[in-house]
């Protein structure tokens, strides 16, 4: 089938996630196999404003399917958040031919894909691209396979160092408001305590768990806080701790933006070529206004309104229930 679609831009914007490149990799080439000319907008809705728009060919991403970060940069931009700001980036689109865009991002960037369509005429494809997994839609976002494998590859590490000294270490994980890092790392990891945004836990809870594990001779223990925790980060819950329990010899690790980093782990590498094609497929269908994601092992589309209306980390209770047996 011809496309009527003739010129396409993608962007990544909002926080980096390993697989992005794998994706614009995807994103570029089904263009142009369907006869479609490709452009790569810099530093996300900031290059539109600024009209940093590049022409792109199957080689602008020849050896780029194994890198971590994303080849067209990437930026949280404020000014897409004002009409002014949206006028621009729309008249730009307009003077570079753009028929429509493939954005790839979690919920900043969807929200600004969103807004934008309900104010002027863009035809608009989400791709989920972020660590934290927290979009409806897609039962797992691009990057979180490989941030969680870089999560339990260094608290894999700790453990050695926090068994040989006796220690309890607080790890501080990323996902913002989303646990869902923080829950599957320590199941991963086998930590003693998790403590997630999406759970109130107190430091009483918290401390019986660390003196049962101390009483059944447990020597060390590794307790995962995740960063968007309602009572502070690591450090907090540390000192909150050792207010209690003085005789605990406690460290911290805050594992920070290395979880954003990294070469995509074979699910990333499939899941950002799969999110691809099927975003510039979805394009040539007619489809609009839609993200497509992953359910089951399935590629399916849910409308941007959809993926955001309920967008935060369903907590799996079950998940919560077997980390607090197997952890004893
Ligand atoms: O959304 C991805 C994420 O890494 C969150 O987990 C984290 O809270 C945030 O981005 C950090 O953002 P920045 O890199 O702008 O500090």
């Amino acid at each position: 089938m011809k496309p009527n679609i003739k010129n396409i831009a993608v962007l990544t914007s909002g926080g980096d996630a390993p697989g992005m490149n794998a994706c614009i990799r995807a994103v570029v080439r089904t263009g142009i196999y369907n006869g479609i000319n490709m452009f790569g907008v810099m530093q996300g809705y900031q290059g539109l404003i600024t009209n940093n728009i590049i022409s792109m060919d199957s080689r602008s991403v020849s050896n780029i399917l194994h890198l971590g970060g994303t080849i067209l940069k990437t930026a949280r931009c404020l000014e897409f958040k004002t009409h002014e700001g949206m006028q621009i980036a729309y008249d730009h689109l307009k003077q570079n031919d753009i028929d429509a865009l493939v954005v790839i991002g979690g919920d900043g960037t969807f929200t600004g894909a969103k807004r934008f369509a309900e104010k002027f005429d863009v035809k608009v494809i989400g791709i989920p691209g972020t660590i934290d997994n927290d979009l409806s839609g897609s039962d797992f976002t691009l990057g979180y396979d490989t941030a969680i494998n870089t999560v339990i590859e260094a608290i894999d590490k700790i453990r050695d160092t926090a068994d040989a000294h006796d220690r309890l270490f607080f790890v501080e994980v990323m996902g913002r408001d989303s646990g869902c890092i923080a829950l599957r790392s320590a199941i991963a990891t086998g930590a003693e305590a998790v403590l997630l945004p999406e759970k109130e836990t107190s430091i009483r809870e918290l401390i019986d768990k660390l003196a049962l594990g101390a009483s059944t001779k447990k020597t060390s223990s590794i307790v995962i806080v995740a960063e968007g925790h309602k009572q502070g980060g690591a450090y907090d819950i540390a000192k909150k701790v050792k207010e209690t329990f003085n005789h605990y010899d406690t460290k911290v690790t805050i594992l920070g933006h290395l979880q954003r980093g990294g070469s995509p782990s074979s699910f990333d590498r499939i899941l950002g070529s799969r999110l691809g094609y099927a975003a510039v497929n979805a394009l040539i269908a007619g489809e609009n206004h839609k993200m497509v994601g992953l359910w089951g092992n399935e590629i399916k589309l849910t409308s941007i309104t959809d993926a955001l209306s309920n967008h935060s980390y369903k907590l799996e209770s079950d998940l919560m229930d077997m980390t607090k047996v197997l952890s004893i």
